[in-house]
């Protein structure tokens, strides 16, 4: 399995094989992260970020710093000039100069595509648009093993902005790859990207619906999203749908005692803090085991690990 020099663009990229390799590397280097290395001395990851973010690009930094690496670049929500292609092929060029890993987040779909194509150097898509967010999905993934000690043979539970939400269609791509159930649960308008739902629906059991309540007896994960505000083409439409789905510590009492929650973050109301308190929260544990797989992607794809 070759990682070393490799992009990491779209979970459709990798075979079930190499994102449990992925999983198994994460936990090798868990106490790198505890306790700091100098493994990546030397190396620089540049984070070129065109649509505003806190958590992952810090997710990102901080994975490549307690490895020993540095970091530079930017996070500038509003560059209208990079809406062309041409644009970001030149922002690429010249950055691959400056270091041996790029992380993109870019608001148009295909943008990180386009940018491995220029970079002779890895390049690590951190959310592209409403089309994919692969990291997020492997974290998502490890999140489920640690938590739950498998995937195979769970009920997965999908909710909110389906239509919209990255990390749900790179996550359903990544679930189809195991032996799972998935419910999908939305309103009619945000229900799953159509070119997700076939291409997943050839390969396991989907179930589509709209009362949330129906499925929390047998889920063994509930994966809950924000409604993707700023991918609305009308705030009407928005309006329409917004806080469809608010999960709450009381709409937990017939769950399994095991099942968890998780989210990508940010929440905004989908959640109520009162689950915060519940044992099924995972949502802030699925923070560090992000930057744990962030650490496992970047040593890989520099050939650190193998
Ligand atoms: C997600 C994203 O950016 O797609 N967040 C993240 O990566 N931390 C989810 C979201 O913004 O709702």
């Amino acid at each position: 399995m070759e990682f070393a020099g490799r992009d990491i663009v779209s979970i459709r990229d990798f075979s079930r094989e190499e994102i449990d390799h992925v999983l198994e590397m994460t936990d090798v280097v868990e106490p790198m992260a505890k306790k700091g290395s100098h493994t990546l001395d030397g190396k620089i990851m540049a984070t070129l970020f065109f649509e505003p973010s806190t958590r992952t690009r810090l997710s990102f930094e901080s994975a490549m710093y307690r490895y020993g690496g540095k970091c530079l670049g930017f996070a500038e929500p509003k560059i209208a000039s990079v809406e062309k292609g041409e644009n970001l092929a030149d922002t690429v060029r010249v950055v691959e100069s400056y270091a041996d890993v790029l992380v993109i987040r870019h608001p148009l779909e295909g943008a990180a595509r386009l940018a491995a194509e220029f970079a002779s150097v890895p390049v690590i898509n951190a959310g592209t648009g409403a089309e994919e967010h692969p990291t997020q999905a492997m974290l998502d993934l490890y999140t489920m093993r640690k938590e739950l000690g498998k995937i195979d043979g769970l009920n997965i539970v999908l909710a909110g902005d389906l239509r919209y939400g990255r990390t749900v269609h790179s996550l359903a791509y990544a679930l189809s790859l195991y032996d799972i159930n998935l419910h999908l649960v939305s309103p009619p308008l945000l229900k799953m990207k159509k070119e997700v739902l076939e291409e997943v629906k050839g390969r396991i059991k989907v179930h589509e619906l709209e009362d949330l309540s129906k499925v929390i007896p047998e889920a063994d994960v509930i994966y809950m999203t924000r409604i993707q505000k700023e991918r609305f083409g009308s705030l009407e439409d928005y309006e329409k749908v917004r806080g469809s789905y608010i999960l709450t510590a009381d709409d937990l009492s017939p769950a399994k005692p095991g099942m968890i929650v998780m989210h990508p973050l940010p929440r905004v109301d989908e959640i109520a803090n009162s689950v915060d308190d519940t044992p099924h929260s995972k949502y802030f544990k699925q923070v560090w085991y992000g930057l744990l797989v962030r650490m496992s992607l970047i040593g890989l794809v520099l050939g650190a690990l193998s």
